[in-house]
């Protein structure tokens, strides 16, 4: 039996706003509002897990220690076929500069790798989501999303984060970057996620 959220206000530990505006559109119709790790000024524990669970479940559980909340966090990230599933969940870290985050050079990092492999490689990916609610006794559930889709050369599109611009759904012409927020919550990895996380803490 899935523990209900109880309260009108959900602490979402994230510190990345593209995640947080994603969360707060979905759920804004379930009448509860979303604060974030920022506002709450809550430090960014260290993702030292290699599953996107582990991490997801680290960056949970220290906000609701933290608050007293309880606290949901996102780890996400883009599994690339031709790449035996990589970078995973290290998809951020292909952004790291050392002086903030480059996703231009990250997708480039992508599209070199993958063309590294021949001009036969598949260009399939995944979106991946996995959402965990933590509580401050410990308790925690968790939630996952997938969406498919290929990678594009040259990107294309100017809004979404991340690796949105080369980024098309499986089924569709225009990358996640060329979308509405709207139409991609609809399909999204985020969006089914935060579905399923609806369904389980608010359902009856
Ligand atoms: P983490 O969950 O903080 O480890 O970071 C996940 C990374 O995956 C983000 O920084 C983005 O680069 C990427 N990512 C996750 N979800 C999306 C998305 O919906 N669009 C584009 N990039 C995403």
């Amino acid at each position: 039996m899935t523990r209900k959220f109880e309260g009108d206000r959900l602490l979402v530990a994230t510190h990345n706003k593209g995640k947080l505006s994603e969360i707060s559109d979905i759920i804004a119709p379930f009448g509860v509002s979303v604060v974030g790790a920022a506002e709450m000024d809550l430090p960014e524990p260290d993702e030292t897990e290699d599953t996107f669970v582990g991490n997801a479940r680290i960056k949970a559980h220290a906000a609701a220690q933290a608050t007293g909340l309880p606290a949901l966090s996102d780890d996400s990230g883009i599994t690339i076929d031709a790449l035996d599933g990589a970078p995973g969940v290290y998809t951020a870290d292909w952004a790291e500069t050392g002086n903030g985050r480059d996703f231009m050079m990250a997708m480039a990092r992508a599209n070199d790798e993958i063309n590294d492999k021949g001009p036969d490689a598949p260009r399939t990916a995944q979106f991946r989501c996995t959402l965990v609610i933590a509580w401050p006794d410990g308790h925690d559930e968790v939630f996952e999303g997938v969406m498919p889709g290929s990678l594009t050369w040259p990107i294309r599109g100017a809004d979404g984060f991340g690796y949105d611009p080369m980024f098309i759904p499986e089924g569709l012409d225009l990358t996640c970057a060329q979308m509405s927020k709207d139409e991609k919550n609809r399909i999204s990895h985020r969006g089914r996620a935060v579905t399923q996380f609806i369904q389980g803490c608010f359902g009856g």
